[in-house]
């Protein structure tokens, strides 16, 4: 047994070798590609989950698309093939692909530290912490950092039942806040609940956009002795389709949930950091969240980490007990000096700003472009760089999205709900790469009309 475990090691030995060598490469020669692709494959097949290959394939044309390499507003597969990144990692991309000043940030603090203790008091957490402060909206004052989005949601969820001693949360139809299990109780689409019920107790999902369907809620929970802890509302839905909110929704929200002591907790995992031409979405509405949630763009896509922050007053029970709720990698130092880099590059080089102006520039050539192909589009709308086309069905997205990574695109909304495509590029991405993905959507909606007309 002691033998064949330890041939089983070697063999381990050698495997993780061979990795580590092609992880150190500049370089690849084509037959190193190849052996690249095929073990990938493999690894997917045997290992990971053939789903995703299926999945992948179907919307690549001509070979499976290994990524490689990435940089700005690009990435580039192995065998040397440009995309530009229309998907953004759903939000991860807002200072571009490998940023150099979030790098440079990494990489000196990773030679001096790379995780902490556990025990003594860590100063990069400190620091982003200050920062946050700073440049949140209201009164928000303290964070705590997890490694995700979810994460950032169940520390939300689980700290504003810790403060008004409530349990119900009222989530919305159409909304995505993540997949574990609090999280997924919020969130919405039956196809990722249904397996996994019953969730967590306590919700309730109204529509999005209907403050009156929201109060009406709110009274008969209270009514009825259930009363509601929290509100959890996406300033814009992302993974619901690009759904913008009516202009009063907010600010009437804000008024309800005042009038009956409910938090509002503000999911800008998607929305944080410039994505919509305001540093906060909540800043287009004029109101502030009593608990916001971040991730995605946070640590500059280079390292995951999240937060969720409130307010002095409704961190009070966390004080006591700061073990209530923990996580061991969390606002660990090398994420920390990614995302302090993010914040950074993000206000020195305006991207918010950029990103309105941007924004500004695509969307009405968008919907120029969409009422030219009414035959196949239903809508185009979005703010700033968080951009969605809606298409007549599944079918004809999904056809799009397949046309627009043949040509060297790559957006979001494939397989699962292609009837709204995302557009959400990295925030750097030039007037020159926006022009350049309205010719080939230009020929692709073209493509795409004349065949469903055929
Ligand atoms: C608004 C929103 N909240 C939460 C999440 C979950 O984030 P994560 O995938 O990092 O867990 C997402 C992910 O798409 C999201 O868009």
């Amino acid at each position: 047994m002691k033998y064949l475990m330890q041939n089983i090691y070697n063999s381990a030995i050698q495997m993780a070798g061979e990795y580590l060598e092609f992880i150190a490469k500049p370089e690849l020669t084509e037959s190193e590609k190849n052996w690249v692709v095929n073990e990938s494959i493999k690894g997917f097949t045997e290992n990971v989950n053939p789903g995703f290959l299926q999945y992948r394939k179907s919307v690549s044309t001509d070979y499976t698309a290994i990524e490689w390499m990435d940089s700005g507003s690009t990435f580039t597969d192995i065998h040397g093939k440009v995309f530009i990144d229309c998907l953004g990692g759903y939000g991860v991309y807002n200072v571009g692909h490998r940023n150099s000043r979030v790098i440079e940030a990494v990489t000196n603090q990773m030679k001096r530290q790379a995780l902490h203790s556990q025990e003594l008091i860590d100063p990069l957490r400190a620091f982003l912490a200050r920062l946050l402060a700073e440049i949140t909206p209201g009164g928000l004052q303290y964070s705590f950092f997890t490694n995700s989005g979810t994460e950032s949601v169940e520390g939300a969820l689980k700290l504003a039942r810790l403060h008004t001693k409530r349990f119900g949360i009222i989530s919305t139809t159409g909304a995505f806040h993540g997949k574990s299990l609090g999280s997924l109780t919020a969130t919405s689409k039956a196809v990722f609940r249904e397996p996994f019920l019953p969730l967590v107790p306590g919700f309730r999902h109204v529509p999005y956009g209907n403050a009156d369907a929201l109060e009406v809620e709110i009274a008969s929970a209270a009514y009825i002795g259930e009363d509601i802890a929290a509100v959890i509302l996406e300033p814009i839905q992302g993974e619901g389709g690009i759904i913008i909110p009516p202009d009063d929704y907010f600010p009437k929200v804000r008024d309800i949930c005042d009038h009956y002591g409910v938090l509002l907790i503000a999911d800008e995992v998607q929305t944080g950091l410039g994505r919509t031409g305001y540093l906060f979405a909540m800043e287009h509405y004029g109101i502030d969240p009593d608990i916001l949630c971040l991730a995605k763009p946070l640590g500059g896509g280079i390292m995951p980490i999240g937060a969720f922050i409130s307010t002095e007053e409704i961190w009070q029970e966390m004080i006591p007990n700061p073990f209530i709720h923990t996580t061991t990698f969390g606002g660990n130092p090398l994420a920390c000096a990614a995302a302090i880099a993010s914040i950074h590059v993000t206000l020195d080089e305006d991207l918010a700003g950029q990103t309105a102006e941007k924004g500004a520039y695509f969307i009405p050539k968008l919907v120029e472009l969409t009422d030219k192909y009414g035959d196949i589009c239903l809508e185009a709308r979005g703010r700033g760089l968080m951009i969605g086309i809606e298409f007549l069905s599944d079918e004809i997205g999904y056809e799009v999205a397949r046309g627009l990574f043949e040509n060297g695109i790559l957006v979001a909304g494939t397989l699962i709900n292609s009837k709204t495509i995302r557009i959400e590029p990295p925030l750097v991405i030039s007037l020159a790469e926006l022009d350049k993905v309205l010719e080939i959507l230009g020929k692709v909606f073209s493509d795409v009309s004349k065949k469903s007309k055929a």
